[in-house]
């Protein structure tokens, strides 16, 4: 479980314990960008996450890092959908994926942060407010860069 130089166990003990909870498997109904399911996305996004954070070594919460990773993203509906009536879901998601991680989890500070703030900057009234969530949100944008060019690629 070792890769480039990282040990990998870490992450995924945390990650065996979020995915088979609840509805998270749930999100793998749901489309991300491109053709990427939110399931495949979350864990991407807490994979880089990781990554950056052990390759950079910032000391940070590793456990609340991979979980509100895991969870940034658990909105649970189809945004694609326009019929649902789920508009400006840019700006309004986190706070579904709040709710329901609160509702299916119990959340730390960090962690809850880390769900609120992921879309910062575009939501700059929900500010990261620990390094964990400022990681968060850099991979969210990393990872939806590269999935969305991939849509583009011949
Ligand atoms: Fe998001
Ligand atoms: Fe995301």
């Amino acid at each position: 479980m070792i890769r480039n130089g990282i040990d990998y166990k870490p992450f995924y003990a945390i990650m065996r314990e979020v995915v088979p909870k609840a509805r998270y498997r749930e999100m793998k109904q749901y489309i991300s960008h491109s053709d990427i399911t939110v399931y495949r996305h979350c864990l991407k996004v807490a994979y880089t996450a990781y990554t950056l954070a052990m390759k950079w070594q910032i000391p940070c919460d590793v456990r609340a890092l991979v979980r509100g990773a895991l969870l940034h993203d658990y909105y649970l509906y189809d945004w694609h959908d326009p019929n649902k009536g789920f508009r400006w879901h840019g700006f309004k998601h986190h706070r579904f994926a709040l709710a329901n991680a609160e509702r299916d989890f119990f959340l730390t500070k960090r962690e809850r942060n880390i769900i609120r703030s992921h879309m910062f900057p575009l939501t700059f009234w929900a500010l990261p407010r620990c390094r964990e969530a400022w990681l968060v949100t850099l991979a969210d944008k990393i990872v939806a860069t590269q999935e969305t060019a991939k849509k583009y690629r011949t």
